[in-house]
């Protein structure tokens, strides 16, 4: 189905809703109670809102705070950099820590974000993302916690943008034509 704003849904926000409720179970069942979680801004903050109250109602009390992380293209993706742009204001030496992202993709953004609270002395660091594009991997990694996979196709809505459109609705789809 394609919609008015030219989205052809992938996601409807009721599949969303489901599978967001039955990731908190997952995350509930192997996580201690007051895991840190790190979301990274921006794409993944509906998510999070959605995640976060989700595992309040698994039985969870998760402390949150935010990263902003950012990749600049150099002319071709291999040469793509991940770029800290907004640090956590927490420290997470000692700490479980989940991160929650939106995509993987190439896998530079969450490979970044996880040896970043390695580094700061983390004492465990999980990663959960709502979509996985498996396919695109460019670096050796992979989320613990994964929403749905989903196939080389640009996606946007729920919070994922297309230079700063899209964020607002409330499924997951495709562009049309860019
Ligand atoms: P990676 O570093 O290549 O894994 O890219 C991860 C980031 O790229 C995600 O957090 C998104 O911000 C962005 N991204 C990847 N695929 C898409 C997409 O289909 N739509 C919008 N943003 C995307
Ligand atoms: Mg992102």
């Amino acid at each position: 189905m394609t919609n008015r704003s030219g989205v052809e849904v992938i996601f409807d926000a009721d599949t969303i809703s489901r599978r967001v409720g039955e990731l908190a179970t997952e995350i509930s069942g192997r996580l201690p109670e007051d895991v840190l979680i790190v979301v990274v801004l921006k794409g993944s903050f509906v998510f999070a809102a959605d995640l976060l109250r989700a595992l309040d109602r698994s039985g969870m009390q998760p402390r949150v705070d935010f990263i902003s992380l950012s990749s600049y293209g150099t002319g071709t993706e291999s040469s793509r950099e991940v770029q800290l742009t907004r640090d956590l204001s927490e420290e997470v030496r000692g700490q479980t820590v989940l991160i929650v992202d939106d995509i993987l993709d190439t896998g530079r953004t969450l490979a970044f974000a996880v040896d970043l609270i390695v580094a700061r002395g983390a004492s465990a660091v999980h990663s959960c993302v709502l979509l996985d594009k498996r396919e695109r991997r460019e670096v050796r990694v992979d989320a613990d916690f994964v929403g749905f996979d989903v196939g080389n196709v640009f996606v946007v809505g729920y919070g994922i943008d297309l230079a700063h459109r899209y964020r607002s609705l409330p499924y997951i789809g495709a562009v049309r034509s860019v």
